[in-house]
């Protein structure tokens, strides 16, 4: 904030937040061993991190490219919806893995999800929880998402680029287009920088990526259910413009939401899918 004297009237400018330079020598460091399975590159601006990735997965890059950006022009949600990120008030990154084509990837958008809690959860942000498929929230309103997509490696394997975005601030322009119903991590009074979130995220992504691809998202399945923010409540199904209704059970194995209806149990795939409170 500045102060500027005119005339007799003393006036308050609120600059907008400035944008420190991320610094990726510091996400290294936070990396520690890990730091050498990653390769990680930071941009001021992009369309979109997945899409980038996703051109750079057909070129060859390895598992373990990682793309910063602190802006993009066409951020991509989830069903072909836009993901509004501002420099400085988002975290937008996307990841590159690399899977073998036999490997089942059910439940690899949901596994992480577990990933950004528990990295978030260590470094002390409490009311988080997973709202099925991708959403994560905390205090009950969305906090950020994830965005999976998948190419065929050139390999004979199977790349997957794994997108997150997360509000770290509250931003003028989102409040006029999202409403009061999104979430910021400043909220979580956690004091976190971009770099430390990224670092944590990133390192619990090893670990979850590893057990997913041993064990399927079936070794995963009790975790994510402790963080099942919707468990129990009544809530209405949208898939190809048919809304159902009914209360919101478990996930399967494979990362299936049961919900039960009047009709009989449903088995929902992530997908095309919308999932809100009745
Ligand atoms: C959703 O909740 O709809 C998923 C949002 C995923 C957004 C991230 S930001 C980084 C990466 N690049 C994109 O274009 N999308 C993902």
């Amino acid at each position: 904030m500045s102060a500027v004297l005119r005339g007799r009237k003393l006036l308050f400018l609120f600059m907008p937040q400035e944008q420190a330079t991320f610094n990726l020598r510091q996400v290294r460091d936070l990396l520690g061993a890990q730091a050498g399975r990653f390769d990680v590159d930071h941009v001021a601006s992009c369309d979109s991190t997945n899409t980038q990735l996703l051109t750079r997965a057909e070129r060859g890059s390895g598992a373990g490219t990682v793309l910063v950006a602190d802006k993009q022009t066409a951020g991509r949600g989830r069903r072909g919806r836009q993901w509004h990120s501002a420099p400085g008030s988002s975290l937008t990154f996307s990841l590159l893995w690399r899977f073998t084509r036999e490997q089942r990837l059910e439940g690899l958008s949901l596994s992480v999800g577990i990933a950004v809690v528990r990295a978030l959860s260590s470094m002390g942000v409490a009311e988080l929880a997973l709202k099925w498929p991708n959403d994560i929230w905390l205090m009950r309103r969305k906090l950020g998402g994830v965005l999976v997509e998948v190419v065929h490696g050139t390999h004979g394997d199977m790349a997957t680029v794994i997108g997150i975005g997360l509000n770290l601030q509250r931003h003028a322009d989102w409040d006029e287009s999202l409403g009061r119903s999104y979430a910021a991590l400043v909220e979580s009074q956690a004091g976190l920088t971009r770099e430390a979130v990224l670092a944590a995220i990133l390192r619990e992504l090893l670990a979850v990526l590893d057990v997913f691809a041993r064990e399927g998202f079936a070794a995963l399945t009790d975790e994510w259910m402790q963080y099942h923010a919707m468990l129990g409540s009544e809530v209405s199904i949208e898939q190809s413009g048919l809304v159902r209704h009914g209360r919101c059970g478990g996930i399967d194995a494979l990362g299936r939401l049961e919900v039960d209806t009047a009709e009989g149990r449903l088995r929902i795939f992530g997908g095309e899918v919308s999932l809100r409170t009745a």
